[in-house]
């Protein structure tokens, strides 16, 4: 029985194993789909009472299905939280979490890079809801005592971020915001848990584009979030059933549980490709700055060695020429993909301010650190000298 057996305490045992059990009926290897939108009430006192929660049970699958229910179930062990909440998107995972825990009149202090959308979410989105934004620079902690005050509910950001690769300490951003009573929201999108463990180091939620590497084959999209479980509830029957119905489908939870199994040889290599990559592009005299917390040059390795267990799959560059030269670099690639999005086993290549930073105003992007010529980089699976000869030969096209 596999289930939850104590002995189970390996990272990718539990990634393959946590909560199924294959003996039972039928005695499937897999966990089944379940694909329904409704549940049964074996009588109306029944139904009454999993509606006021008092009894185990799903009752809709806006709040719950047995395939996400495992999924959720699996997450939150591998990060090492007590419970998780799955959703239609990583923008769904952040908007259901902030919806729930926050009021007009709140703050949110938010580092000053961040992924696009949720760049947009916060100072379109809820900013326009009474809720104050404030951007600070995290990798210093002592900016956050600075300006934390009794109206912070939230502190939130990326560690590294995207798509500059900037690394936030955890345990010390958490230490501050804890002495003023906020909760602080980690996007562990760039790691997953098998590189960095945010809660484990102080923070109160972890939020995920499952999309990326939990999935792992660009094939679905999806959220997570992990935190407490009387929090996690809150979420689920506020958050998620009644402010953004960003529900996932059991489909595509059975494609990230598939996804989970390989987790764990596959950020091994994309870190040992993104390494490679990193190396290459340091050291060639069209790059003016390559960001990878795998290099010595990286100005923050001591805190990546701390931190995280590899350096990860993403790199961020600059080429001698800025963003004329980054357009000539993508357009010459044949191997590695034009495309948004990571994780993904194919290597895929993206320009963030015409992308997925285009959100931002080009003097918002300066003013957030994002450089106009900066090239990201999802290094795939694929061999790493086949992926080196395509930069090659797109570098020499600059
Ligand atoms: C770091 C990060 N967080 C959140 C998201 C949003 O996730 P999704 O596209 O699944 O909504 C993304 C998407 O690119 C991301 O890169």
């Amino acid at each position: 029985m596999t289930r939850n057996n104590p002995d189970m305490k390996g990272f990718s045992t539990r990634a393959i194993h946590r909560g199924y059990d294959p003996y039972e009926a039928p005695g499937a290897l897999n966990p089944p789909i379940h694909v329904s939108s409704t549940y049964t009430f074996p009588t109306v006192e029944d139904g009454s009472a999993r509606f006021a929660g008092e009894q185990e049970g799903f009752i809709y699958s806006r709040t719950g299905n047995p395939t996400t229910a495992l999924l959720e179930e699996r997450i939150a062990d591998l990060e090492g939280g007590e419970a998780a909440l799955v959703t239609a998107s990583g923008m769904g995972a952040t908007a259901a979490l902030l919806w729930t825990i926050l009021a007009p009149g709140d703050e949110v202090i938010a580092d000053k890079t961040l992924y696009g959308c949720t760049f947009g979410f916060f100072n379109h989105g809820l900013a326009k809801f009474g809720i104050r934004i404030t951007h600070v620079d995290l990798t210093d902690p002592a900016n956050l005592e600075a300006a934390i005050s009794l109206r912070t509910k939230a502190v939130f950001f990326e560690s590294p971020a995207n798509p500059n690769m900037r690394l936030v300490d955890i345990a010390a951003v958490a230490a501050v915001a804890h002495a003023h009573g906020a909760p602080v929201i980690v996007d562990n999108t760039y790691c997953t848990p098998y590189l960095q463990r945010p809660l484990e180091l102080g923070a109160d939620y972890v939020v995920h584009s499952a999309t990326k590497y939990l999935g792992g084959h660009g094939d679905l999209i999806a959220g997570a979030i992990v935190g407490p479980k009387e929090s996690i509830t809150k979420i689920r029957y506020y958050g998620l059933k009644d402010m953004t119905g960003a529900v996932l489908s059991s489909q595509d939870a059975f494609l990230i549980l598939r996804g989970l199994k390989t987790l764990s040889i596959r950020m091994e290599r994309h870190s040992e490709n993104a390494q490679g990559i990193a190396e290459f592009l340091a050291s060639h005299d069209k790059v003016a700055v390559c960001h990878y917390p795998g290099l010595s040059s990286f100005p923050q390795r001591e805190l990546a060695e701390r931190q995280m267990k590899l350096p990860g799959g993403m790199v961020a560059f600059e080429l001698r020429g800025g963003i004329e030269a980054g357009r000539r670099f993508m357009n010459a690639l044949q191997l590695i993909t034009r495309a948004v999005s990571l994780g993904d086993a194919e290597s895929l290549a993206q320009h963030p301010a015409s992308m997925t930073h285009s959100f931002y105003t080009p003097e918002e992007r300066m003013l957030h650190l994002i450089e106009e010529g900066l090239v990201r980089i999802s290094a795939g699976l694929e061999d790493l000298d086949d992926l080196l000869r395509d930069i090659s030969q797109a570098l020499s096209a600059v």
